[in-house]
């Protein structure tokens, strides 16, 4: 199972205030872009380097950059916008790829209504951005997309997964890791997950 559970401090306490259930929108908000950028520090731990010399301030340095790896980060509409700014400080050059989804309502299958990739995915680490990873839908449908659009490899960071959705990316996607904060109980009737954050969407954008 790919899936990585950051348990560091500062990302255990940022998810226990955004559970409180009086958290405001502006606070929610602050709180998404921050855990999405201390998970992003976790999602970008393999990143190839590469031993380069410059010049320092005391003659030359050898040192390890990041070997001209491109991503993409790409926020699945609209809950994953939340995310970007925070992951975005991280990898400030990184281009951005965006997907829309719809709920068919015969067939309860997430259908896109909106995509919009960058150019030479086959050579980009694509890192999707949502908050929540529920039912697993969503971010197989995404997964599929940026697959047959040539890319290769794919991380996902989510806040808060459920065992329903890891279980369907995994089955679906093997190869794709999940870095989230939490691996939470399981999901409602309603498709919530339990514990969980409430609709994620509705508390970054203030629309409850
Ligand atoms: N989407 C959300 O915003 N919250 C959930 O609990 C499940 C899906």
């Amino acid at each position: 199972m790919q899936i990585t559970v950051v348990n560091h401090p500062l990302v255990q306490h940022k998810l226990a205030l955004m559970r409180e259930a009086d958290v405001s929108t502006n606070k929610f908000r602050l709180l998404t872009e921050e855990l999405a950028r201390l998970l992003a520090y976790e999602a970008t731990r393999d990143l190839p380097l590469e031993d380069v010399t410059i010049n320092g301030w005391c003659g030359e340095v050898a040192v390890k950059k990041i070997k001209g790896k491109k991503l993409t980060v790409v926020p699945i509409l609209r809950a994953g916008l939340g995310m970007l700014n925070g992951v975005l400080d991280l990898v400030p050059s990184a281009k951005i790829s965006v997907v829309g989804l719809a709920r068919d309502e015969e067939t309860l299958q997430p259908v896109p209504y909106f995509e919009k990739f960058v150019g030479d995915l086959e050579d980009r680490l694509a890192l999707i951005i949502d908050p929540m990873l529920a039912t697993g839908g969503s971010l197989v449908a995404t997964i599929d997309m940026l697959k047959r659009n040539g890319c290769k490899e794919i991380v996902a960071i989510v806040m808060v997964a459920a065992p329903e959705g890891v279980k369907l990316v995994n089955e679906q996607h093997p190869d794709v890791q999940i870095v989230t904060a939490s691996l939470d109980s399981h999901l409602n009737e309603q498709g919530y997950i339990i514990p969980g954050l409430g609709d994620a969407g509705d508390k970054i954008f203030g629309t409850i």
